[in-house]
């Protein structure tokens, strides 16, 4: 998730490309740069880290540029640096592209571009971008831009300048948001509104498919694949600075939340082929998987929750014993790890300095290193052996949870690449797999788009407590552990969780009727177990919001409220399971008054030891 702008008009455009990039650093801030078409060609000026550094770099002479385009980027493909940075141009800086999206494709396009006689600069994949314009480019703009969008895969909102057209600028989106920001004789071009609203609050939505082309006569959109122009309605912007930003959510919690189906798909985005994974930056060859006796799995609060569940599948189908430690104990508690052990970090922020250091004791004894992160270029990124990215993209609120639900996914892919490379599955079992992977991320659409307010019904029931507590077993109670940590984290309610079949042992004494409980029953193998759990706590008046998959009558009848996932298989349901229990932990939170973006006693990411 990066910020892109387009600025077309008569004013000077440095300053407002500058302006609109401020604006969207929360998509994205580990290196920015623009494009200004001037007399003497396009003139491109980029930097890594911070829009400080950029506006560094342009303080350096004045500009009298009319016409341009920026960037603010979320490394996906090639760590954050001044060559990687956008705009990028081709051969012969004719063309300048910024990009926000993935290109899935584009190993294959920089191969035959390379082989046309094309000379790359950067290691992303927005490059191959500027190159095809080139390559296509007859003399119109607009067509080469079709001929280029017609060759990528993946996701994208682009937007082109041309030194051989330097009074037009082209823009269209496929999957990846994009506005027209519609001025006094100005036009404006971003992924977001936050950026034009400073100037106005006249904006046309971009849809998949579209295309405009920004020239002094005006606007005109069209439909990229059939060419069809197409006429297109004024969206009235109603938000303030603070709540575009948001793009219309309270809190960025709530806007991550909703932002997870786009944030699953990204995450899958070029990895599932029918039969089998791809994980283009883990280089292990089914020779070295089979010498691992053993799979350590570290990491920190939410992340070490991915874990626990990552165990749960490596362990049931490639057959490897799994260890999850929490970083902070791994690294003191002498692990038993050698050449033998595949240590798995996980690390949103790839900073964790407990996380850190556990990857570091590992490499020292020998181990092999896979990072799963949703920073490209942090520090557990750069020191691991592999990295699987979760495309995420920037998390803002200090409860994470798009960054969760992309951990497990990445866990998911690691341990089908383990099983098919180990064959310890049937190659029909893994098609099967992907493709119920495949639709995670609509189920989790549904859940958001038709479960949202019936959960925000379900806040009443923590108005007045002090004390929860989440139940359930196998994967559920992984899943549990993460429900209760989102509600402890922002509602400051001491919530627990509990392997609903350890109740009895003791903690069953502090289940009252002020101790609401959440049941988890999606393992389909454990329903009967868990719904008597169930059951031993309704004995002692707790009210018990159950969720499940639709058909389970016994829990329906023993709960005081039932909430629904949509059907999938057993291994795949943590990832839909935790949905509601973000929504829930949310509600009760913003119920209660809280600050829920910046929860009290809580950073981000934490950095110190
Ligand atoms: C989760 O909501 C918290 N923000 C916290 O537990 C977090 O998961 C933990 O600090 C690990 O952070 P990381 O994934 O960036 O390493």
């Amino acid at each position: 998730m990066c910020g892109i702008v387009g600025y077309f008009g008569e004013k000077s455009a440095v300053p407002i490309l500058v302006e609109g990039l401020r604006k969207l650093e929360y998509r994205g801030y580990d290196s920015s740069g623009i494009a200004v078409m001037e007399e003497g060609g396009i003139r491109i000026t980029k930097s890594v880290g911070k829009l400080v550094n950029l506006e560094e770099k342009l303080s350096n002479r004045t500009y009298n540029a009319k016409i341009g385009i920026g960037h603010t980027r979320w490394a996906t493909h090639g760590r954050p640096s001044d060559v990687n940075a956008h705009p990028h141009m081709d051969c012969h800086g004719d063309f300048a592209v910024v990009h926000n999206g993935i290109i899935e494709n584009y190993l294959e396009l920089r191969e035959w571009l390379t082989a046309e006689g094309h000379l790359f600069r950067s290691e992303t994949d927005t490059e191959v971008l500027a190159h095809l314009v080139e390559h296509f480019y007859k003399g119109d703009l607009q067509d080469a831009v079709k001929k280029m969008l017609a060759k990528v895969e993946g996701s994208y909102a682009v937007v082109v300048l041309s030194y051989k057209n330097p009074d037009i600028m082209v823009a269209a989106r496929k999957d990846s948001p994009l506005i027209v920001g519609i001025g006094d004789g100005e036009y404006f071009v971003a992924s977001d509104i936050p950026a034009v609203l400073k100037y106005t609050r006249k904006t046309y939505i971009m849809e998949d498919g579209e295309m405009v082309t920004v020239s002094a006569k005006g606007l005109k959109f069209c439909d990229f694949t059939t060419g069809e122009c197409i006429e297109k309605s004024v969206f009235e912007v109603t938000w303030d600075a603070v709540a575009a930003e948001k793009g219309g959510y309270e809190h960025f919690m709530l806007k991550e939340i909703f932002e997870q189906p786009k944030a699953l798909r990204d995450t899958l985005a070029g990895r599932l082929n029918h039969d089998h994974v791809v994980l283009q930056e883990v280089d292990l060859t089914p020779k070295e998987v089979a010498l691992f006796n053993k799979v350590a799995i570290v990491a920190c609060g939410t992340a070490y929750h991915a874990g626990l569940i990552g165990k749960g599948l490596i362990e049931h189908w490639a057959k490897i014993p799994v260890e999850v430690d929490i970083a902070s104990e791994f690294r003191y508690r002498a692990p038993l790890i050698d050449d033998k052990t595949l240590v798995v970090v996980i690390s949103q922020s790839g900073e964790t300095a407990d996380t850190l250091a556990a990857l570091r004791e590992s490499k020292k004894k020998g181990a092999r290193v896979i990072a799963i992160t949703n920073v490209v270029g942090s520090s557990v990124a750069r020191e691991a052996h592999d990295v699987i990215h979760t495309w995420a993209g920037p998390e803002i609120a200090v409860a994470s949870t798009k960054a969760y639900t992309t951990q497990i996914e990445g866990m998911i892919l690691l341990a089908l690449y383990l099983t098919q490379a180990k064959g310890t599955m049937p190659k029909e079992w893994i098609t099967e797999i992907i493709s119920e992977l495949g639709k995670i991320p609509d189920k989790a659409e549904i859940i958001l788009k038709e479960g949202a307010e019936r959960i925000k019904t379900l806040a009443r029931y923590f108005e007045e407590v002090s004390s929860a507590f989440f139940i359930g077993r196998g994967l559920d109670w992984a899943v549990a552990q993460e429900g209760s940590l989102k509600l402890k984290e922002i509602s400051y309610i001491h919530a627990e969780a509990y392997a609903s079949g350890e109740l009895k042992h003791g903690t069953l004494a502090l289940i009252t009727e002020d101790t609401p409980i959440i049941a988890l029953a999606t393992q389909r193998d454990l329903y009967e177990k868990t719904v008597s759990n169930v059951i031993e706590v309704k004995a002692r008046d707790a009210k018990v919001i159950g969720f499940t998959f639709e058909g389970n009558t016994d829990l329906y009848k023993s709960v005081n409220e039932i909430f629904y996932i949509p059907e999938t298989v057993n291994e795949l349901a943590p990832i839909l399971t935790v949905i509601p229990l973000q929504l829930l932990s949310y509600y009760v939170s913003v119920a209660r008054g809280n600050d829920v973006d910046k929860p009290r006693n809580l950073a981000k990411s934490v950095t110190v030891e």
